[in-house]
Formats: structure tokens, sequence, C-alpha cells
């Protein structure tokens, strides 16, 4: 076959990765937003499992309104796609909650300090609980994100046991999610936007009853009215607004994850991290000790040590199956 040689490529990779970097500084731009304003509502009025279904329901509705003018195309779903989504639904759902619950007793900047060491729960769920064996260098990469995390949370001045543990089980349950969806969505075609319309609704479903169960209408209507007299009118802004950002940076990071590799997702994901701790704590002007930035940031690095030892490992086992199935 003749060399066919596309010049075309370098102007439409540098088009694609135009795209990437827009989702990408979007995706971070309105999770900063989301993590201000449920933090600024969670201070007013302490009811996560409530703001964490109003977020859910903001979500679900804005679809519902999109798939009913046509702004968005109408998902073609059957039972068997439901049946998929039920754990990666409740596993969202958890994550979600245990995440709002977390911020609502410690500082936003520590909820992801501790959110930054999901890789090493990634590892270690596969590894304890599918069998799936990894090499030395990506456990090695996990004692900078474990130790990173643990000097952090022993070093931060407003430490809280429900906020620590929030975190930790949300990191477990995004896990979770995350090996259900691969598992689930195989062959499946639905686009990000829509898988994600669809996971926000169904884990409204699940959600709504635990909400009034743990909290309910009566401690939600007390609160509403103290936090209306000391917020005033505008409280209800805050609530509309961590509503919808939540659904849209989860919107748009589902919509790159579309365009990208999971890992690249991930090294994003961390790069979030590090634009919501630092305007958090900027905006919150949360104490932070030397010591305790030092966790941080050796947790941070080491999350980045895994992705790169994870993708080189990814690269060579992309090279061995290409060279197996294209012998010289
Ligand atoms: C949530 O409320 O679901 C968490 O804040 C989400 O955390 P993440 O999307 O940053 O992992």
């Amino acid at each position: 076959r003749p060399l066919e040689i596309n010049i075309d490529l370098p102007a439409e990779e540098a088009a694609q990765r135009l795209k990437i970097g827009l989702y990408f500084a979007t995706w971070w731009a309105l999770n900063v937003v989301f993590n201000i304003y449920n933090k600024k509502v969670l201070n007013a009025f302490p009811y996560p499992w409530l703001t964490s279904t109003l977020s859910l329901a903001a979500g679900s509705l804005m679809m519902l309104i999109s798939w009913a003018t046509r702004v968005a195309h109408v998902p073609k779903v059957n039972l068997d796609f439901w049946k998929a989504l039920f754990p990666v639904a409740v596993a969202h759902t958890i994550g979600h909650v245990a995440a709002t619950v977390s911020m609502s007793k410690v500082a936003v900047s520590f909820t992801h300090i501790i959110k930054s060491g999901e890789p090493a729960f990634s590892v270690l769920v596969s590894r304890f609980l599918l069998g799936e064996a990894f090499p030395m260098p990506v456990y090695l990469s996990l004692l900078p994100i474990i130790g990173g995390c643990a000097l952090a949370a022993v070093t931060e001045l407003n430490f809280n046991m429900i906020g620590f543990m929030g975190a930790m089980i949300s990191n477990l349950a995004f896990v979770f999610r995350n090996i259900f969806s691969k598992k689930g969505m195989k062959g499946m075609a639905v686009s990000g936007m829509n898988y994600y319309a669809c996971l926000s609704m169904m884990s409204l479903l699940i959600l709504t009853p635990f909400a009034i169960a743990v909290e309910g209408p009566k401690v939600w209507a007390a609160g509403w009215q103290t936090a209306v007299s000391q917020i005033g009118p505008n409280f209800v802004w805050w609530v509309a607004a961590q509503s919808v950002f939540y659904h849209l940076y989860n919107q748009v990071s589902y919509m790159s994850l579309d365009q990208i590799s999971p890992l690249t997702f991930s090294i994003g994901n961390t790069m979030k991290r590090i634009s919501v701790i630092v305007s958090s704590i900027l905006i919150f002007h949360t104490p932070v000790q030397p010591i305790n930035a030092l966790g941080a940031a050796i947790a941070i690095l080491g999350t980045f040590l895994y992705s790169q030892v994870h993708s080189r490992l990814l690269l060579n086992s992309l090279c061995f199956f290409y060279i197996l199935e294209n012998p010289m």
C-alpha cells in the first residue's frame, strides 16, 4: 500500500488539543464555583443530605427540559441500560453524599486533599477485591499518596472524624463507580452528557428517601428560616448556584471523558483538586500550617507519579500487543 501522509493531521491534532484544553478549563472553573457555593450554603445551612439531593434534582430537571425542548438529543435506552446503571448510581449517590457530608464538617481544602488519594483506593480495591496484580512501581507510587494524605490529616488544624471518613468513603465509592461504569457501559451508544443525565436521575431516586429519613422536612424548614434570616434573600441563589454548578461541572467532565483516556481524565481531576484547594484556602481564609501544606503537596505529587507510572505501563502493554499482532 502506498504511504499515505495526512498533511491535515497537525492542524486536526491542534484543534483536538484546544478542544480538550477548553473542556478541562471549563470543568475546573465550574468545579471551583460549585465548591465555593456549596461550602457557603453548608456554613449557613448544615444539611448535606438535602443539598446533595438538590444538586441531583437540578441536574435532572435541566436535562429533562433539554430533552423536551430538543436542545439535547434524547437517548435511546432500554431496560438493560438502566440495570447496568443501577450499581453505578448507587456508588455515585454514596460518593456524592459522603463528600458533601465531609465538606459540611471540615474545610473544602481538607476534603479535596483526602480525595486526591483516590488512586490509592483504586489500586487497593483492584488488588484485594478483584485480585488484579500490579508491578512494584505502582505500589511504590502509592507511598507518597498515602503518606502525604496521612501527614495532611494529622496536621489539620480543624480535623473532624466525620469529615475525614466522609472523604474516605467518597473515595471508595467513586472507585466502585468507575469499576461498575466501565463494566456496564461497554457497547452502549450513549453520549457522556446523556449518560451523566441518566445517572443523576437514578441517583436522585435513590437518595431522596434516605435524605428524608436522615434529615427530613422539619429540620430543613427550621434550618432554611435561620439561613434566610442570617444571609437574606440571596441565600436561595447560593443554593441554586451550588445545585446548577454541580450538574454543569459533572456534565462537562463526562463530556470530556468521551474525548480522552481514563488516565488523562484522572490527571485532569488531580489538577482540578489543586485549583479547588488553592482557591478555597484563599476565599475562606482557611488556616494552613507549612507542615500541613507539605502533606498536601506530597499527596498530589504522588498522584502525578502514579499517573506517570500507570501510563508508562499501559503504553508498554499496548506496544507488546502491537508487536504480537504485527510481527516483523
Ligand atoms: C460531590 O459532591 O460529589 C463531590 O464534591 C464530588 O467530588 P469530585 O467530583 O471532585 O470527585
